[in-house]
């Protein structure tokens, strides 16, 4: 066994443990909203490292020993299934933090991609996502892996994080931004775009207004919902519906409004907890 692997013991039965889902920042919150509303049984755990926030331009090295730290965090609560809810820890660490524990741990680019390939009719996708996971360019693999006569058009948006971050999701900014950097891609002919950061779906609407009604947005946060659900079947460990779930939401820095930015994304108030990693 590695010398950092992480076993699980359990005290309480497996289905009422919770599922852990973590994420740089807000953007996470995004997977959580797909949880809430498909999966309104579970019990939620969250993390996001405002302290640390943005992810995405950061070294391999670092978001390694970033996403290793958040979920040294999360293993306390005894999670039953990790969600890592961030594109840039899933193209640049996943197998690293896999290898660490004998948890499950899922993340947002497969099941981002499964989605593509059965949207795309001209083989033209295009993928939009941080610096470090452009860079990576795990997407690109990853599509190659399945279908390598895909083309694969890439950009990097890196002041999506920060308007998302400051809520500014329909500001004339947000707009020019997003003119900015999907022009290029939109004359590039694709027929699906990848929302390749768990951020964007929050920009959806002035992503959509630039790329028009033709290409298929894909929200990795969606098919990330389908995979854990499928797999908390398989595993016969969706919880049952008894009491209703006590989510908890922790970051590592203050997150001002969280109270208004919980309602706004996830049709409910919560409370942010403070916690230093
Ligand atoms: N939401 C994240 C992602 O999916 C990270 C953004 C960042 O921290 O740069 O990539």
């Amino acid at each position: 066994m590695p010398k950092h692997f992480i076993k699980q013991s359990s005290v309480i039965s497996k289905r009422d443990r919770p599922i852990g889902i973590f994420d740089s920042g807000i953007g996470g919150l995004t997977v959580v909203r797909q949880f809430l509303s498909s999966l309104p049984e579970e019990r939620i755990v969250y993390f996001g490292d405002t302290a640390r926030v943005p992810y995405g331009s950061k070294s391999k090295a670092t978001v390694i020993r970033f996403g290793l730290e958040d979920i040294h965090f999360l293993l306390q609560f005894n999670p039953k299934l990790i969600v890592v809810a961030c594109n840039t820890i899933s193209a640049l660490a996943l197998p690293v933090l896999q290898g660490k524990t004998d948890l499950p741990i899922i993340g947002v680019l497969e099941p981002a991609v499964i989605r593509a390939l059965k949207i795309t009719r001209n083989y033209r996708i295009g993928v939009i996502g941080t610096a470090a996971t452009i860079r990576s360019k795990a997407y690109p693999r990853l599509i190659h892996r399945h279908r390598p006569e895909i083309s694969v058009l890439v950009q990097a948006c890196p002041l999506f994080v920060p308007l998302v971050e400051e809520n500014w999701l329909k500001d004339k900014v947000a707009e020019r931004i997003a003119h900015f950097y999907l022009k290029k891609l939109k004359k590039k002919g694709i027929d699906t775009l990848i929302l390749g950061c768990t951020h964007y779906p929050l920009l959806k609407r002035v992503i959509r207004k630039e790329m028009g009604e033709k290409v298929s947005l894909v929200d990795s946060a969606e098919e990330v919902l389908s995979k854990s659900k499928r797999f908390l079947e398989k595993r016969k460990v969706l919880r049952r519906p008894t009491t209703s779930p006590r989510h908890q939401f922790f970051f590592s820095d203050e997150v001002p409004n969280f109270r208004k930015i919980s309602q706004q994304f996830l049709g409910r108030s919560f409370i942010a907890e403070i916690v230093h990693l």
